[in-house]
């Protein structure tokens, strides 16, 4: 072999540089409005601080501020909301939801520039959700959180809702999930058909059906009963709603899944993750409830089997794909858009773009391997009773 096949044709090197130390552009769910609504301030650590959100008494909204006290230091989120305000535990000095100071008791007055930092609100589909900038500005027209129907509506089940804190990796591990079809079958267990991606302005979606497979238990397979459908869009870096309808026997199950997540630090987040389940006709509300538990205990599965992945990955910025893999690069062009300042955001990031996945030979492969799975039970299960 000569030296110039060699540089030809040698391995290939990852590129990994260091996670960003930037936090996205964008609006990011905290959780569920309701959860902070017990009349104590509740500590979140994000974007490399820690925030604190509490619930006014008197006007009933919710607000948040940085946790820590501009007078000395002290952490709000172990202080008292007290009316409108909350005080902090030290020297009970009292910020208001807007980060004006409102109070000092012990003083004859506050200082003129007593402020800290409070961080723009949403309420919607009952979560709340914080507005993060690093450039201070407000969110551009049009880039907001869609409303869920099936949020406010007697028809749908609640929310379920679970948090996961991933440590040692980067939120962009679980945004790239967005175009990696091949994954859904090897660690998720579940048979994709169809694959198409659309990436346009701040939204990025991801329509998949995928069956069961039938060489996976129940337990194995985060996919349910029958064929699955999925449109699953992030609206900005960081929370997708998944409208999912299932084939159960003559029934179409429909879903809704929240897959959103936080940043904690360029090597940690918080994932967060609920259901919502549209009643069948006759279905009562216990029924309902216990569909979308099961629905998130799929998800819970799921995002296990990711976080297994996630925990001894490496991060690459150079991945060597395949003709059946999806768009990374041009995802991560897309995801670029909440790291650069907004006016480095280039058409680039934003132009609509489509992808589909030709998924002949993956399907093809993919059948026989589930054949020749089930093949292989067939025969033990004849040596076991022979
Ligand atoms: S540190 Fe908060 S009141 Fe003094
Ligand atoms: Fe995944």
């Amino acid at each position: 072999m000569s030296a110039r096949s060699g540089t030809d044709h040698g391995p290939r090197t990852i590129e990994a540089g260091a996670p960003p130390t930037r936090y996205a552009r964008g609006w990011h769910c905290l959780g569920l409005a309701a959860d902070f609504k017990d009349g104590r301030p509740h500590e979140i650590e994000a974007f490399g601080t820690k925030l604190v959100v509490f619930q006014a008494e008197g006007t009933g909204r919710l607000h948040v501020l940085d946790a820590y006290c501009p007078h000395m230091g002290g952490n709000l989120a172990d202080g008292t909301i007290k009316g409108d305000a909350l005080a902090c535990p030290f020297h009970d000095w009292r910020w208001g939801g807007d980060g004006r100071c409102a109070g000092i008791p012990y003083a004859h007055r506050v200082p003129r520039r007593a402020r800290t930092r409070a961080w723009r609100t949403l309420e919607e589909n009952k979560q709340l959700f914080v507005w993060h900038d690093p450039q201070g500005a407000s969110p551009p027209e049009g880039v907001t959180i869609p409303r869920i129907e099936g949020a406010f509506s007697g028809e749908w089940s609640d929310w379920t809702w679970h948090t996961l804190r991933i440590d040692g990796a980067n939120c962009r591990e679980i945004v790239d999930n967005v175009v990696d079809m091949a994954h859904f079958f090897y660690v998720h267990h579940s048979f994709p058909t169809y694959f198409k991606n659309v990436f346009e302005g701040h939204v990025a979606t991801q329509y998949m059906t995928s069956d069961p497979r039938e060489d996976m238990t129940a337990a194995d397979t985060l996919s349910a009963q029958g064929r699955l459908r999925s449109e699953a869009s992030y609206h900005g870096p960081s929370y997708m709603i998944d409208h999912l309808w299932t084939e159960v026997g003559d029934a179409t199950v429909e879903t809704v899944l929240i897959n959103c997540h936080y940043p904690v630090a360029p090597d940690a987040f918080v994932l967060q993750y609920g259901a919502l389940v549209k009643k069948l006709p006759g279905m009562s509300d216990e029924e309902a409830a216990q569909a979308a538990a099961q629905a998130s205990e799929g998800l819970a599965a799921g995002f296990e089997e990711d976080v297994a992945i996630w925990r001894n990955k490496t991060r690459i910025d150079n991945p060597l794909l395949c003709d059946q893999d999806g768009p990374v690069y041009q995802l991560r062009r897309w995801y670029e858009q909440f790291y650069v300042d907004a006016e480095e955001v280039g058409a680039e990031m934003t132009d609509r773009f489509e992808f589909e996945i030709d998924t002949e030979r993956a399907v093809t492969v993919w059948r026989a391997e589930v054949e020749a799975n089930l093949a292989s039970r067939r025969d033990a299960a004849t040596a076991g009773e022979g």
